[in-house]
């Protein structure tokens, strides 16, 4: 990957259907451990304008809480392990919103070597996203790919990765899903996501 290649629609189709594929041998690592929901690292109130507290209330409070409690039981098969594995990646994601979040780090490095800017790789982010039909999320993974998951799937190295799923703004955007997620890198924490690269 190079500074040339700053548009993921110059991946492939087979590279985008790779990109999508579950990661079987990291859903039967899952399978076999009992999942542990993750705690916030902020208070539920920290993240409003950008995720109020009825958001997360519902959405980590209830949804997640369900699939890590489903997923345990063995109930809702690998759809329930999925869901339970994606929101431990989503929510220790974020800290209260700052003005200018811009990256910091490696992820900084990371988007500079694949995009012309930070606010390019935004917009690359938001087309993939705006891709997705019906419920998903859209992610990044350690080479700077942006992919996206229909409803649930295990993938492997996931660095940074935004709920898309209709439960994640319809709370606070209405149907404005584009403003959740144009506001939702003034909540990313960049230091959690620098230690996944
Ligand atoms: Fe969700």
């Amino acid at each position: 990957m190079n500074k040339n290649q700053i548009n993921s629609n110059m991946y492939t189709f087979k590279d985008y259907l790779s990109f999508q594929k579950v990661d079987k041998v990291l859903l039967e690592k899952v399978k076999g451990e009992k999942i542990v929901q993750e705690k916030l690292p902020y208070k539920r109130t920290e993240l409003a304008p950008v995720m109020s507290k009825n958001t997360l209330d519902y959405h980590y409070g209830k949804l997640h809480k369900a699939y890590v409690s489903n997923a345990n039981k063995g109930e809702g098969g690998d759809f329930q392990i999925a869901g339970a594995f994606l929101h431990n990646l989503f929510f220790p994601q974020f800290k209260a919103p700052s003005g200018t979040n811009n990256p910091t780090g490696g992820i900084k490095e990371l988007i500079e070597d694949n995009h012309a800017s930070f606010d390019d790789f935004k917009i690359a982010v938001a087309d993939k996203a705006m891709d997705i039909q019906g419920s998903g999320w859209v992610y990044i993974n350690k080479n700077c790919a942006i992919s996206t998951i229909a409803n649930h799937k295990i993938v492997n190295n996931i660095v940074l990765i935004i709920d898309w799923w209709e439960h994640a703004w319809a709370l606070d955007y209405l149907s404005d899903k584009e403003k959740y997620l144009n506001n939702i890198w003034k909540i990313i924490n960049w230091d959690v996501i620098n230690k996944r690269i």
